[in-house]
């Protein structure tokens, strides 16, 4: 029994619109992290959405950004994968939270990054540089993906190798996950490239596209509006170049309303 002086007590929370409390904080660089949060009851997403989250500015109003989620929609928890700009509003203070602090998280999903927004196929490419991994982090852990392609292939082009851990740690961990490590078999190819470190496979995936090194080395044919499709995120850049790469092999973009080949979103960037 406790007596009321060892009761814990209760402390003040500052009371957060939307708030959810941070079970998870991991940072793999000086530039990148990811963290996890409680899931709002009432949100309900598709895999590869994206929702706005940030925290209480200093002028008492929140201070949101765009994060895609990390998770897949089956997951109890968010997942977000972000990264660190010294002087950004929000990722200057975000990257500090720590475990049972709260963080705001608008129960509102959206984003092109889906299913929906691509036709069936036989392949689906995942293009992604930086933290434009993240929506993929989501989608390569959701079922949908391994009932609807036979093959998935999963790009990401970093400066370092260090920037390649989270994405890497994930895919590495897909077959022993007790949910879909069965649909996941031998389907995901892993395609890590750095552009400002020596890796075993150097070079802008953009580059590696034009030159066919990248079909040599999955040893599959070339992208053909019949069999691949696509999903593309990174920096607007990056996005303009895999799109015109899509749209000269003749896959058109889709949308949630009109679904086609390949679909496009701008990475979060600070
Ligand atoms: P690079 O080092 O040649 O700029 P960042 O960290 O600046 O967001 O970049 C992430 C990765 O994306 C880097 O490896 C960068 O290569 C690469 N990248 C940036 N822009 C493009 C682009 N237009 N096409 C292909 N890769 C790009």
């Amino acid at each position: 029994e406790q007596s009321p002086v060892d009761a814990p007590v209760a402390k003040a929370k500052p009371v957060l619109p939307n708030a959810q409390t941070v079970t998870k904080v991991t940072h793999y660089t000086d530039r990148l992290f990811s963290f996890r949060v409680t899931r709002p009851q009432s949100l309900r997403f598709r895999s590869g959405e994206f929702v706005m989250i940030g925290l209480m500015g200093d002028n008492g109003k929140p201070l949101l950004r765009a994060y895609s989620i990390a998770s897949p929609s089956w997951d109890d928890e968010l997942e977000f994968y972000s990264i660190k700009v010294p002087d950004g509003p929000l990722t200057s203070k975000l990257q500090n939270i720590k475990v049972g602090d709260e963080i705001i998280v608008r129960p509102k999903p959206v984003g092109t990054l889906v299913h929906d927004a691509l036709l069936p196929g036989k392949r689906v490419w995942f293009f992604a540089t930086g933290t434009g991994f993240a929506p993929f982090a989501s989608l390569l852990r959701e079922p949908e993906t391994y009932e609807k392609f036979e093959e998935v292939i999963i790009t990401h082009t970093c400066r370092d190798v260090a920037e390649l851990e989270y994405g890497r740690k994930l895919i590495e961990g897909l077959k022993q996950d007790p949910l879909i490590g069965e649909l996941v078999e031998d389907k995901v190819k892993y395609y890590p490239t750095t552009t400002r470190e020596e890796s075993p496979k150097m070079g802008r995936i953009t580059t590696l596209i034009e030159n066919g090194q990248v079909f040599k080395d999955l040893d599959i044919a070339p992208l053909n509006p019949e069999t691949d499709r696509g999903m593309v995120c990174g920096s607007l850049e990056f996005n303009k170049d895999i799109a015109a790469i899509m749209e000269n092999a003749g896959l058109k973009e889709g949308s949630n309303s009109m679904p086609a080949e390949f679909v496009i979103e701008k990475a979060f960037v600070g």
